[in-house]
């Protein structure tokens, strides 16, 4: 096993507000495994939105707009996480790590050593690990990925067998769990017709590959000039982000003008529309709002149609090794858009928050010379 050093290089976010809030540390102590935990070189770990959100604290219940990933008067830091709760400052973000092991605190993460890896982004009381009640995210709860080094419970820890590289690995985890839970929940199966609003992003594009992968159709509804890519991925129809009247246009695309599931993860204000294109006994899974968390809800339209309506945000254990099984047997494709070094994520999450890209963009953290 290579030498572990004292200090390493890693970005932490200091406090609530702008991009500004984040420090480049060259020599941040490296975490030391406890009991039941190994220690991950980390290659690449990819960004997400769990991160832009936490930043200006636009979890908190007192913020109304959409995701901005600019500091807000409105937000209150007691209730600033994804989990309802205040943050611990510095922490390390980032929960999309694909790395090696090279250090395990005792027997139970010794079978990894010399592994690469890939993190569940859960944190679970492993005592009760179904108990979600329990858990935390990593790079929330917990210091993550945006540094050369992190620690993580050995039961967390995915050893994957695959030739993709270590930037398109980092690219799955977050997305791709909340996606397949989001499927779960909602029962897709063959028979299903899945729109997915925000179709190019990290959890949408993931929604097309996986509900595709158990048999389901899609649409995809996603910027005009990210469309070819959505295709791609195998959408058996791609629509506008704003599509007008959307039942109109789906009659067109699809020859119906109802769809049996809403997979969605941006909300905002043509989320009426969404609802309003379920067909009788229709489910609506949601695990995001990024155009906008509050909505126009005609109670009507939900019991006059028997919608059945299901969030989706914590995955129980058991999701993460079926991702891996997935990768390892070449089901789902990753979606690279950029790298950036590990000393550049500022700009890194700004060309993220810009949203021209298609999948993700990963943060590469062995492939770069230290300035220090
Ligand atoms: N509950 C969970 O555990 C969980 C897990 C992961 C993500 N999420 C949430 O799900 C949401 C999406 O995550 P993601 O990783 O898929 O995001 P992403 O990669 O940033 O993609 C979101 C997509 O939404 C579309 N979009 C539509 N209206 C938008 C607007 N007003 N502002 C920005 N984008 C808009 C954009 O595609 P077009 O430009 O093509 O329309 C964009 O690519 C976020 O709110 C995130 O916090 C939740």
């Amino acid at each position: 096993m290579p030498e572990v050093p004292e200090t390493m290089r890693a970005v932490l976010l200091t406090g609530h507000g702008d991009l500004d809030v984040y420090a480049f540390e060259h020599h941040w102590p490296v975490p030391k495994p406890g009991p039941g935990e190994v220690l991950i070189k980390v290659h690449a770990c990819g960004l997400n939105n769990t991160d832009v959100n936490t930043r200006p604290a636009w979890y908190s219940k007192s913020v109304s707009s959409g995701t901005t990933g600019r500091q807000s008067s409105e937000a209150h830091q007691a209730d600033a996480t994804w989990g309802g709760a205040a943050i611990q400052f510095p922490r390390i973000q980032g929960a999309d790590v694909c790395g090696t092991v090279v250090a395990a605190h005792d027997d139970s993460g010794s079978d990894l050593l010399g592994r690469r890896v890939l993190v569940d982004t859960w944190l679970r009381n492993w005592d009760q690990p179904m108990d979600l009640d329990q858990c935390g995210y990593f790079g929330s709860e917990c210091d993550g990925g945006f540094a050369e080094y992190t620690i993580a419970d050995a039961r967390a820890v995915h050893a994957i067998n695959s030739s993709l590289s270590h930037a398109e690995l980092a690219t799955f985890a977050t997305s791709y769990i909340t996606a397949e839970n989001m499927l779960n929940r909602a029962q897709v199966g063959s028979g299903d017709m899945v729109l997915i609003p925000g179709a190019s992003g990290g959890v949408g594009s993931a929604l097309v590959q996986l509900a595709r992968r158990r048999g389901a159709s899609t649409v995809a509804l996603c910027g005009e000039q990210k469309s070819a890519a959505v295709a791609a991925l195998g959408a058996d129809a791609v629509l506008p982000r704003n599509p007008g009247d959307l039942r109109t246009e789906l009659k067109h695309a699809i020859g119906r003008d109802t769809v049996t599931v809403v997979a969605d993860v941006v909300g905002g204000d043509h989320w009426p529309q969404l609802i309003d294109a379920l067909a009788r006994g229709g489910r609506y899974t949601c695990a995001g709002a990024i155009a906008g968390a509050l909505v126009h809800f005609d109670l009507r339209t939900f019991y006059l149609r028997d919608l059945v309506f299901i969030g989706a945000t914590i995955v129980p254990p058991g999701v993460f090794a079926d991702l891996v099984d997935y990768i390892e047997r070449g089901e789902i494709k990753p979606l690279l858009a950029e790298t950036y070094p590990l000393a550049e994520l500022v700009k890194a999450q700004q060309a993220f928050m810009a949203k021209r890209h298609v999948g993700n963009i990963v943060a590469m953290v062995d492939h770069e010379v230290s300035t220090a």
